[in-house]
This record gives C-alpha cells, sequence and structure tokens, in this order.
C-alpha cells in the first residue's frame, strides 16, 4: 500500500496528539500523485485560496524554519539528525511526513522536544495548521502562479508581515536573529528599508546579501510589492 493511500493517511494522522480534521486526499493532476522526487507540474496553476502550495507555502516555511540556511536540517550538516528539508525530494526521502513525525515534531507539548527547538521561536498556530492542511491534501509537490498583482493596496499588516514571517523570521527572529536584525519588529524592518540594505537584499543585487537567503528571489510580484511599500516610507499601516 503506497504511503498517500487514504488509509495510510488516517492510520498516521490517527496517531498523532494534536490531529487536524481528515479530509479527502486530493491527487493533483500531472504530478505523479506525490511520490518522493517529483518535479512540479510545468503548466501554469493560478493559486487558489482552498488548496495549500507546497512550492509558495511550505517550502518557505520549512527553508526559513527548520533549515536555517546550513544550519539544523539541512544535507549541509552532520547535526540534522537524518532529515533533510532543504527540498521536497528531501523531504520526502526522510520519511517524517509518511510516519507522522514532521506533524508531531511541530506540535509537541514540551517546549524542548518542540521543533524548531528553542531558542528559535515555535510556529505559529495558522503555519501548523498550513502544514496540517499541506499533509490532508495529499503532501503534493504543487506549485503555482498569483493570478494578479495587487500592488495597489500595498500595506504592513496585510501585504508585507504575512510574507516576512513566512520567509524571513525562522532566521531573524528569537534570542539570536541571524544578522542581528529581528524583522518581526516593524521598527527594525523599517530600518533596514530606510538604510536601503531591505530592497538591495531581496532584490539580490549587488553587494547585499541575497535574501531570503538559500532560497530563490521572491517573485516579481512580491518584490514590487516590497519596493512601493519602502518607497512609502515603509509605515506601520
Ligand atoms: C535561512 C536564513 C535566512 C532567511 C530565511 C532570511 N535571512 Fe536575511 N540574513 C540571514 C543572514 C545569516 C544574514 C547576515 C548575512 C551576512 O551578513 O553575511 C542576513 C542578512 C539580512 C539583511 C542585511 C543584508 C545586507 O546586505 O546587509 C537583510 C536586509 C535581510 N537579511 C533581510 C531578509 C529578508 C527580508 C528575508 C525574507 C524575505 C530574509 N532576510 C530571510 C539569514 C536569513
Amino acid at each position: 500500500m503506497p504511503w498517500w493511500s487514504p488509509l495510510a493517511v488516517i492510520v498516521i494522522l490517527a496517531a498523532c496528539k494534536h490531529e487536524p480534521p481528515v479530509g479527502p486526499l486530493v491527487e493533483e493532476p500531472g504530478n505523479g500523485g506525490g511520490g518522493g522526487g517529483v518535479e512540479p507540474p510545468d503548466e501554469v496553476v493560478v493559486c487558489d485560496a482552498n488548496t495549500v502550495w507546497f512550492q509558495q507555502q511550505i517550502q518557505p516555511l520549512l527553508t526559513s524554519n527548520c533549515t536555517m540556511g546550513d544550519g539544523c536540517h539541512s544535507s549541509a550538516t552532520d547535526d540534522n539528525d537524518g532529515i533533510d528539508l532543504t527540498s521536497y525530494a528531501a523531504l520526502m526521502n526522510s520519511g517524517v511526513v509518511q510516519d507522522g513525525d514532521l506533524w508531531e515534531a511541530i506540535n509537541d507539548n514540551d517546549p524542548d522536544d518542540r521543533m524548531p527547538r528553542p531558542p528559535q521561536t515555535p510556529l505559529t498556530q495558522e503555519q501548523i495548521d498550513l502544514i496540517g492542511q499541506w499533509i490532508q491534501q495529499g503532501a503534493q509537490n504543487n506549485s503555482c502562479e498569483p493570478s494578479a498583482c495587487d500592488t495597489l493596496n500595498v500595506t504592513y499588516t496585510g501585504t508585507i508581515r504575512p510574507v516576512v514571517q513566512a520567509r524571513c523570521q525562522g532566521c531573524h527572529s528569537g534570542a539570536t536573529p541571524q544578522g542581528g536584525l529581528d524583522l518581526s519588529s516593524w521598527s527594525v524592518l523599517n530600518a533596514v528599508a530606510a538604510d536601503g540594505r531591505l530592497a538591495g537584499a531581496i532584490q539580490h543585487l549587488p553587494s547585499f546579501e541575497p535574501m531570503p537567503r538559500n532560497a530563490p528571489r521572491m517573485n516579481d510580484c512580491r518584490i514590487s510589492q516590497f519596493l512601493i511599500w519602502i518607497d512609502a516610507g515603509a509605515p506601520n499601516n
């Protein structure tokens, strides 16, 4: 029985302490049904809010909170418990989605056993729910394109902060934020916006550190939204 059959997933989820409500598994057409090492489909799929998208929503969370660049759960370190979360193929090869360990680890009640480990800040309930929903939907390697880019209503709380939470704060928050920058604080983000480092880093301009680190450049829509917000003085709106 393949692990992604509905029965196997129900058994996995039933074994967990905080099971997400069990839903039907969605087989995305064209990407082989969720096996390891499958490339995302080539055709453009427009994002929709009912599906959790691995490439846009889950991998950035794992990169920011679990691989920490070349540390923790990447192949570049020996101290990763054999768990490499730097790509879909590596994630599936490590088996932690299939055996329920990933779900268990991010929900552990004991802060010392919970992932990510202290002093890293734990995932928010929203981020945990997103991962649960992705598992329920069949843990696919899926990818989508935004249908339209909203550059008119760009605000800190509505546009910028959610992206920073998902893509940056795994490294840039907690007791020892990387680069010395705690980007969960608006005033720190405002300061790197004002001194030009934010715009330089996200556009991967020469002489800046390309951000998010060890991840592809954010899409053009995201970057224009950041630049619009920076040009407006990076307000706390
Ligand atoms: C995987 C970890 C990681 C992620 C994710 C990450 N950063 Fe960084 N960031 C770092 C590290 C480490 C440094 C310090 C780099 C150095 O100085 O060598 C840094 C430095 C920076 C700097 C200073 C750049 C410079 O050239 O001085 C900015 C600005 C920044 N990050 C913004 C961001 C933003 C915005 C995001 C999300 C879109 C992000 N970072 C995601 C690890 C990360």
